[in-house]
């Protein structure tokens, strides 16, 4: 059985990883099926590509199509055209598609129209908010999904909702977590700890690279100014997303004093960082399942969340859009008042294992 396993931007990584992983443990013992590891190239810097190649142990890819930067719909685009030539020089038994980035809509759309059964791992997650790319790519990848792989009870109502049959959803965890729980051991003192004098739980580490927070340069002065202030002197170590590098460079901060800037971090120093962290404060999705897991007191910046057990169970809260909100969460964190958290039910390291097991059943 050969499986195409798509990667094509950063959060990709860690979820295809354990994937891998698994496939080759299976086969060291004889195991049957083999993949093609197809890397879009929609992202391509070192350090938000390559990087996470070394750190997680994923193989060269396979084919790389070279999608590049561009708007929405040229990355879709050159996603698309690349991938459907790579079917038909040869065609896959699964194609396996994983979160919900461009890459994943693009690749799950050509393989369906080519007959490839497509499979989505973190199928079924909604945010509601159609003005986000991702959750486009989340409906549109899984109209035409045939196998979803979920992280939640929540993931699998929605796709009972939307007329899913039961047989096709498997409630497995999150694979991210399993690079996490697999990774931890590993974490790596990032260069900026000893250069900035960091001491555990007394700084902010802060990510913002969702477009309805930083493409407006007056929105992102307002938001780090209320983060500046909300830190009460404590640096806030910032890993730079090139979307927001670009914005940043024409804004003049009120107190730029404790923002401590940074290119995008490898995987193993980021969670170094986060794991020692008081707080983060995001727009990412994936950080918040982390954070969740480490327990990790986690504000996201955002109206609503596609990973709503990260609020309900773990360390995150939404605090919305309007920055004013920052100062008085992070009064409640600092009174000592923020809440401990659970994990959420198969976040235990051992979910790539449980989806090679069902694929390898899988009448193809
Ligand atoms: C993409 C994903 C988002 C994910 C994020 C993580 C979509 C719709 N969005 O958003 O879900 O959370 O990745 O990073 O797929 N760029 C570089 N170097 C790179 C990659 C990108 O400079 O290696 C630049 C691009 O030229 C572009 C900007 O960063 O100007 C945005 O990149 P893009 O892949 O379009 O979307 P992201 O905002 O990264």
């Amino acid at each position: 059985m050969l499986l195409d396993l798509i990667v094509g931007a950063r959060p990709n990584f860690m979820k295809i990883a354990p994937i891998i992983r698994e496939i080759e443990k299976r086969r060291a013992s004889g195991g049957t099926i083999s993949y093609r590891l197809v890397h879009t190239g929609q992202h391509y810097d070192r350090n938000m590509s390559g990087s996470f190649f070394d750190d997680l142990g994923i193989p060269e890819p396979h084919v790389n199509l070279n999608a590049g930067s561009g708007t929405q719909a040229e990355q879709t685009a050159g996603i698309m055209l690349g991938y459907e030539k790579v079917l038909a020089e040869k065609k896959s038994d699964l194609c396996i598609v994983v979160g919900d980035v461009t890459s994943t809509m693009a690749c799950a759309i050509v393989a369906k129209k080519m007959l490839v059964p497509v499979a989505h791992i973190e199928g079924g997650i909604r945010s509601g908010d159609m003005t986000m790319p991702e959750e486009i790519n989340r409906i549109v990848t899984d109209s035409i999904t045939d196998y979803f792989f979920t992280t939640s009870e929540t993931a699998n109502e929605n796709l009972r909702k939307a007329g899913v049959p039961e047989n096709r959803i498997f409630f497995v965890g999150n694979t991210m977590i399993d690079t996490l729980l697999a990774s931890r051991p590993r974490f790596r003192k990032p260069v900026i700890w000893d250069d900035l004098q960091l001491t555990e739980k007394k700084y902010v580490v802060l990510t913002l690279h969702r477009p309805n927070n930083v493409d407006d340069p007056a929105n992102l002065k307002h938001q780090l100014d209320e983060i500046i202030k909300g830190a009460s002197g404590m640096p806030v170590v910032f890993p730079v997303h090139p979307r927001t590098r670009k914005v940043m460079q024409g804004i003049d901060l009120a107190d730029g004093s404790v923002l401590r800037m940074a290119d995008p971090m490898g995987y193993l120093e980021f969670n170094y960082l986060v794991e020692k962290a008081l707080v983060v404060i995001t727009d990412s999705g994936g950080i918040t399942e982390e954070t969740t897991v480490m327990s990790v007191p986690c504000m996201t910046l955002r109206n609503s969340t596609e990973r709503p057990e990260t609020v309900t169970m773990g360390t995150n809260e939404l605090l919305g859009t309007n920055p004013d909100a920052i100062a008085p969460a992070m009064q409640t964190l600092l009174s000592g008042q923020w809440k401990k958290g659970n994990i959420p039910p198969l976040w235990d390291g051992h979910t790539a294992e449980r989806i090679i097991e069902i694929i390898s059943n899988l009448k193809l």
